[in-house]
């Protein structure tokens, strides 16, 4: 490898999650910016909710990177991203309205945009789903009830904007909002469409071009100075010796193609969604943390075999204040799941782990950690099968290991951890074969133990 090279493939750190979502990237992405020019959003939209939390005072961001709290940094929404541009304008004002600079934001004209329509269909899709899920299949064909196949969605029309993505001819760029001639003639066969689609859907709105333009064209006019040709700007950054961050949204079991299918988002989550979320191809990247939870969270439908339906699971959700940052609902709750970690690790090619909510664990008398599964038919398995009607039958084989009384919170050195959370952190470091590069035990910036 040249010296350019060997610069450029460390110029990129990639920050992603390893479980369902909610693991703290936010948090490691605030911590890390300083040492970064840019941080770029590659994939998903305002289904993602970020918390970071400086001196008390706590930021939840949805579609904005979480290094713009720091100013000088460009903040990147690459092309990967599904822009909800009504969410991104009250996100920013937001953020403008508590003193934080927002002029380095750089939104992707490639991206797509979550129309209103798409959140109309999102909601119908759900209910039709659950609904369907409510009628007993069994008689006929001899099966068994169903149980509900909605996806437990944050109805943030995400799905719908990235079909509608690989539909093309319904698809609405960022780029199109600042052509407003343009969209109404399109608008003109997307409506035809989608009024048809969401009425057969039982849907009792419908759209009309001139409503959509009404309600694009100031956004377009107000985002117009932000949108650009992100691709090129972070090849020009790169070129010229800049640093990259890439913040990943939602979590590798939440792939569309990797996760637990048919319960995931609809974007690569993983960094194998970098380089076609931004233009900047795999090989610069140098870096990669996988944020761990010390324990499972996941909001929405799908399997998760270490749940904790339990006084253990609403202990943990209470001190961990486990509800979501996007919707506010109860995240559900179970041990961690190692058999899963160290799949989402392997696909990541993570280089470290950010081990996060460690403090939350503190006062369990003892701490399981599930290292295989038994799957149907009684087979032990150390591989993750994303697929969800295996992985509902999966029961999980765990290690039990001591608890740790003590709060924790207050440590800023791995050695002063009470020797049952270094006992754990070891466990995780040795079954997944990456090290620990950061300990999280609280929410704070600076509630952070960095190193080894
Ligand atoms: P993200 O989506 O991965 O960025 O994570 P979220 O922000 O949705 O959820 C993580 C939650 O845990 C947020 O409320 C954070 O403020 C909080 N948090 C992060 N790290 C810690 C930690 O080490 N301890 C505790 N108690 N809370 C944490
Ligand atoms: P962050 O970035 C947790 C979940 C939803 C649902 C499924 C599909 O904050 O970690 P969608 O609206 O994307 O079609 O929903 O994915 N989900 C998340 N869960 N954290 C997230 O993001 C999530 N993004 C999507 O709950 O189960
Ligand atoms: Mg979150």
């Amino acid at each position: 490898m040249t010296a350019a090279n060997s610069q450029s493939a460390h110029a990129c750190t990639a920050v992603v999650g390893l479980q369902w979502g909610d693991e703290g990237k936010g948090k490691i992405v605030d911590l890390l910016a300083p040492s970064y020019d840019a941080i770029v959003r590659y994939n998903g939209g305002a289904n993602a909710g970020h918390s970071v939390v400086v001196g008390g005072e706590r930021y939840a961001l949805h579609l904005v990177p979480s290094g713009i709290l720091y100013p000088g940094k460009q903040s990147i929404i690459g092309n990967g991203v599904v822009v909800d541009p009504e969410v991104l304008i009250r996100e920013l004002d937001g953020l403008a309205s508590r003193g934080v600079d927002v002029s380095g934001m750089v939104i992707s004209d490639r991206a797509h945009v979550v129309m209103p329509y798409h959140k109309a269909e999102d909601e119908l899709r759900e209910k039709l789903l659950s609904q369907a899920g409510n009628v007993s299949t069994a008689g006929e064909a001899g099966e068994p009830a169903q149980a509900s196949r909605a996806i437990g969605t944050t109805k943030r029309g995400i799905g719908p904007c990235y079909a509608d993505k690989a539909h093309r001819a319904t698809a609405v760029r960022v780029e199109d909002l600042l052509r407003p001639d343009v969209l109404k003639r399109r608008l003109r066969h997307i409506c035809a469409l989608k009024n048809a689609y969401l009425q057969a859907m039982g849907g009792e709105k419908t759209y009309t071009p001139e409503e959509l333009i009404a309600w694009a064209e100031p956004m377009g006019r107000r985002l117009a100075p932000s949108i650009g040709d992100t691709t090129y700007l972070l090849h020009d950054m790169l070129g010229a010796g800049k640093r990259v961050l890439f913040e990943g949204a939602n979590a590798a079991l939440l792939d569309v193609d990797h996760g637990t299918h048919p319960f995931v988002t609809s974007s690569s989550t993983t960094v194998l969604g970098i380089p076609s979320g931004t233009g900047v191809p795999g090989s610069r990247i140098g870096n990669v943390i996988g944020v761990v939870k010390a324990y499972s969270t996941r909001v929405g439908n799908g399997p998760m075999v270490t749940e904790q339906i339990n006084a253990v699971g609403d202990r943990i959700r209470e001190r961990g204040r486990e509800y979501g940052t996007t919707t506010g609902r109860p995240r559900r709750v179970g041990w961690l799941d190692l058999v899963a970690v160290r799949y989402s690790a392997m696909l990541n090619g993570v280089s470290s782990l950010a081990v996060m909510l460690l403090d939350v664990l503190s006062g369990l008398d003892e701490l399981r950690v599930c290292t295989s599964y038994k799957l149907g038919g009684g087979t032990i398995t150390g591989r993750f099968p994303p697929d969800a009607d295996i992985l509902s039958v999966a029961e999980p084989v765990y290690e039990t290991l001591p608890g740790f009384p003590d709060e924790i919170t207050t440590v800023r050195v791995r050695e002063q951890l009470p020797a049952q959370a270094r006992r754990y952190l070891d466990l995780i470091e040795r079954f997944v074969g990456v090290p620990i590069s950061h300990v999280s035990v609280g929410p704070d910036r600076a509630q952070t133990i960095i190193g080894q």
